[in-house]
């Protein structure tokens, strides 16, 4: 095959004229913080995920911290979580000073599993932060009944699942648990940085709302608007999470593209799936097993019984030989140093997550490609599968 001129980047942001717009306006109108643009785009998120309320922060990161310090998570807690996953995940459990607890992944879709979930309940346990990994929504019935047996709460790590859905058909974040998405650079829907907490849960919600800018018991757009007051208590120490109108300004614009470039990923992932349907040695992450997947990641498996390469030389050849950049989502947490040394976690403690590693490998998969793209990558990867089929 004849080989691209450029590279072809792993991700690439995709936008129009209505970002820049909205960014320009949001500069113009003078709330360069959070103003009227962050409380139209919590309101516009919330209508479109069915959710009764939705804060807006500058990281998911920052939402998954929140969550846990609403939900009481402190020190002598654990607190469960899948090793297939970010660090954030795990790092903010450690944040609030409790252990992180890693319960392993379904050995086919990577989702984390519920029997592994209740074997490492104890008497220490508070909670359960399940990860829709790749867009794929976990088996939440399973785990909101775990939660409800043993006491413990569910804060759902959402930072994949703009646009997932649930068995029941719900959008992923409405939800009476808090649900955290990301809008990372790279997510579905991007502001740079910037990311969302859901709820239906009113008491929640105004726990989050305050700890959310310094604990403070109105925002700057109830003291500096021309209806607000300067007059404000500070109840709690709280943190400095809020989102900047120039992010909202973008989240606003990605909302109403958001369908238009999911269908780009439907599409893109359809032909994915067709092209390596019969190339031995390759499969694919499955695409549900339950919900709407948001198709987030796009993740193909090296099967070292069909093809004599390793995963890191089949990277190695699509970045060096063809040009494609690729990712792989993710190296267990339990396997990074900080992890080994302060909780002991050992190769091997893992054993689905740790197969599903060494064989995964992310290829580019966003509304930014065109079809010759999709179609470059995957003559690439047939091609090497070819080269070295068993
Ligand atoms: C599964 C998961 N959780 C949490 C995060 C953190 O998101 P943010 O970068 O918005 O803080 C990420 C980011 O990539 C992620 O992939």
């Amino acid at each position: 095959m004849k080989i691209r001129e450029e590279f072809l980047s792993y991700n690439k942001p995709c936008f129009g004229q209505e970002e820049l717009d909205g960014v320009v306006e949001s500069l113009k109108s003078g709330w360069w913080s959070k103003g009227p643009k962050v409380l139209e785009f919590e309101k516009r998120f919330a209508e479109y995920v069915g959710v009764k309320h939705a804060i807006a922060l500058n990281s998911c990161t920052a939402g998954l911290f929140l969550g846990l310090q609403v939900l009481g998570v402190g020190p002598g807690d654990e607190v469960i979580t899948t090793p297939m996953t970010f660090c954030a995940s795990s790092n903010t459990i450690v944040h609030c000073g409790a252990t992180p607890v890693f319960a392993d992944v379904d050995p086919e879709t990577g989702l984390i599993d519920p029997k592994e979930i209740e074997k490492k309940i104890t008497p220490r346990t508070k909670g359960i932060v399940p990860v829709h990994y790749a867009g794929r929504a976990c088996d939440m019935d399973a785990i909101n009944a775990i939660a409800k047996k043993h006491g413990l709460f569910v804060l759902e790590d959402a930072a994949h699942a703009v646009y997932t859905t649930y068995e029941n058909g719900n959008m992923v974040g409405n939800c009476d648990n808090i649900a955290a998405f990301s809008f990372y650079a790279t997510k579905n829907l991007a502001t740079g940085e910037g990311g969302m907490i859901t709820t239906n849960d009113d008491a929640l919600y105004e726990k989050l709302q305050v700890l959310s800018l310094h604990g403070m018991s109105k925002g700057a757009w109830n003291r500096f608007s021309a209806a607000g007051s300067w007059k404000y208590d500070v109840v709690e120490a709280g943190f400095k999470y809020n989102m900047t109108d120039m992010a909202a300004a973008l989240g606003l614009a990605q909302l109403d593209r958001l369908q238009e470039m999911q269908n780009k990923r439907e599409e893109f992932a359809a032909v994915y799936n067709q092209a390596f349907a019969d190339v031995k040695g390759i499969s694919v992450l499955p695409d549900g097993p339950w919900g709407r997947n948001a198709w987030h990641l796009y993740m193909i498996k090296i099967e070292r019984n069909g093809l004599a390469i390793s995963r890191d030389k089949f990277i190695r050849l699509l970045n060096e030989e063809y040009k494609i950049g690729t990712g792989v989502h993710y190296i267990p947490v339990p396997l990074h140093p900080f992890y080994r040394i302060n909780y002991g976690t050992r190769q091997g403690d893992y054993p689905n997550a740790e197969r599903l590693y060494s064989q995964i490998i992310s290829i580019p998969l966003n509304p930014s490609l065109t079809r010759e793209d999709v179609d470059y990558v995957c003559e690439a990867v047939r091609e090497i599968a070819q080269r070295f089929s068993k």
